[in-house]
């Protein structure tokens, strides 16, 4: 069964602050986005790797993955993304050549998850479910918390069992069909593609995540990044 990677890459990055858009900054030296995207080459399974640009940088984005070392065994698309990450996503999704049954989507701005996490999350789908996510356990106790005017405390009207909680990240994995049907049918605002397969009512399963495959989205996340490739390189 042939896999592909379906990399959103077009957001800006406004929690980050002022710059160009998130998946183009530089981490070590290196796009962010290349980094994401060697790490779903690195993964043998994986043959495709669709890139999801900035709506005006694809052509920035195809001459990046010209310019950098890359498994020849793999092949590339770019196209241009959308509004959100969901539709980025969706058009990922359509540009995907027929033949490839498990497909991951992975955000640009993970680029220092580990191959051996992309692997287990593969072989997870290969073993039959329909929807995978890599998940963490908490380290901070997680509160609920009612609306309140501006300026009023929020009062805490509840305290979830964080036992039972998990932090996810990606790549998630996904039979193809599973993941084109969601897309098609789920048209809520959601924040991962597993939680609109869950909306099917189609199991989603857990593989152990990794500290590594945390999300750059705040300026504090690019130091930890960086310290991350430092020691890699150590
Ligand atoms: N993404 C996308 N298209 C969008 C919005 C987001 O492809 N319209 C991608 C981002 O490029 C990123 C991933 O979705 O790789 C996760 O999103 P997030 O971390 O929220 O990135 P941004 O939306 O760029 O950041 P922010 O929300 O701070 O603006
Ligand atoms: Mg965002």
């Amino acid at each position: 069964v042939r896999t592909a990677a379906v990399i959103p890459a077009a957001g800006r990055g406004v929690r980050l602050g002022p710059g160009a858009p998130k998946a183009l900054r530089a981490l070590g030296g290196t796009p962010m986005l290349i980094h994401a995207v060697r790490a779903m080459a690195d993964s043998r399974a994986v043959s495709l790797v669709v890139v999801v640009a900035p709506p005006d940088g694809a052509a920035e984005v195809k001459s990046l993955l010209e310019s950098h070392a890359l498994p020849d065994r793999t092949d590339f698309l770019v196209v241009p993304g959308g509004e959100s990450r969901q539709e980025s996503v969706k058009l990922g999704l359509d540009a995907l050549p027929p033949g490839y049954d498990i497909v991951l989507v992975h955000d640009a701005a993970r680029p220092l998850v580990p191959v051996d996490t992309v692997d287990a999350v593969i072989e997870a789908v290969r073993d039959g479910a329909p929807a995978v996510v890599p998940a963490l356990p908490l380290a901070d106790t997680v509160k609920q918390v009612a609306p309140a005017g501006p300026d009023e405390p929020e009062p805490v009207v509840a305290t979830p069992d964080r036992s039972l909680l998990r932090a996810v990240q990606t790549p998630q994995g996904f039979d193809r069909a599973a993941l084109v049907r969601a897309h098609e049918t789920v048209k809520d605002d959601v924040t991962d593609d597993a939680s609109m397969v869950e909306q099917l009512g189609l199991t989603v399963v857990t593989v152990p995540g990794h500290e590594e495959a945390f999300k750059v989205t705040r300026p504090l996340d690019l130091v930890l990044a960086e310290a991350v490739l430092a020691r890699r390189r150590l």
